[in-house]
């Protein structure tokens, strides 16, 4: 695992705090137009436990309609404060939990569902924590996401030399990431449900993908 003082850090850092105490204010607009839309498609049907990773100061929660539990992970405790708040308002039992995607304390097998939208654009080692939520699924279980992903053509490389530049504005988000890859790579079979360019848009962030990855079953090794 490659997480370091410094990401830490960096999520409590004054301009860490500043963007987590303004995140709702920046997104209310595109939150109005279509995530509020997409996050109930999303998460209106999930059911059993559900863990969700990078939760934010909490949007997804009231989307929750079937779900059993939920454990919402979030490391910087800004954006905690405005989860644990957002959780008392919501029909739901919510576990709040200060941790990384990296290093969940959480047991084996435990969830039917992970949910990660727009955070693994964030997460500073992609696959440990895709590993770490391998782990924590059941071996039915899917993760369902929805994260913008580098762009194919020019756009991308836009955003190849954009990307130092943006991940220290926008609170260590990667613009140029290629998250179906590592997906891939990590052992998941990836179902896209749809490709959104939402307008107005932003070179660093374009296309987001809406879909599933689901663990496929690890060889079997031999003594
Ligand atoms: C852009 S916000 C998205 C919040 C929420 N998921 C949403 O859809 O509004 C990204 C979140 O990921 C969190 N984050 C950053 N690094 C993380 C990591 N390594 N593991 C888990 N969450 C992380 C940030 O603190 C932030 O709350």
């Amino acid at each position: 695992m490659t997480t370091t003082v410094d990401d830490n850090a960096r999520l409590e850092s004054r301009s860490g705090k500043f963007f987590a105490r303004y995140y709702d204010a920046m997104t209310q607009r595109a939150e109005e137009k279509w995530g509020r839309p997409l996050r109930t498609l999303m998460f209106g049907e999930l059911t059993g436990r559900v863990l969700e990773v990078g939760a934010g100061s909490g949007a997804n929660l009231p989307y929750y309609a079937k779900a059993d539990s939920l454990v919402a992970v979030e490391p910087a405790s800004e954006m905690r404060k405005k989860l644990v708040r957002r959780a008392e308002d919501v029909p739901l039992d919510v576990q709040v939990v200060d941790a990384r995607a990296e290093r969940l304390p959480l047991p084996d097998d435990a969830f039917d569902t992970v949910v990660c939208t727009l955070v693994l654009c964030t997460v500073t080692d992609l696959p440990a924590a895709l590993d770490e939520i391998r782990r924590v699924l059941r071996p039915s279980g899917q993760l369902v996401f929805f994260e913008h992903v580098r762009s194919p053509g020019a756009v991308g490389l836009v955003q190849d030399v954009l990307a130092p530049l943006w991940r220290r504005a926008a609170g260590g988000c990667h613009a140029n990431r290629r998250l179906l890859t590592a997906f891939r790579d990590a052992g998941y079979q990836v179902r896209i449900h749809e490709v959104v360019r939402p307008w107005p848009r932003y070179p660093t962030n374009t296309p987001y993908v809406r879909g599933t990855a689901v663990p496929l079953p690890r060889p079997a090794t031999r003594d």
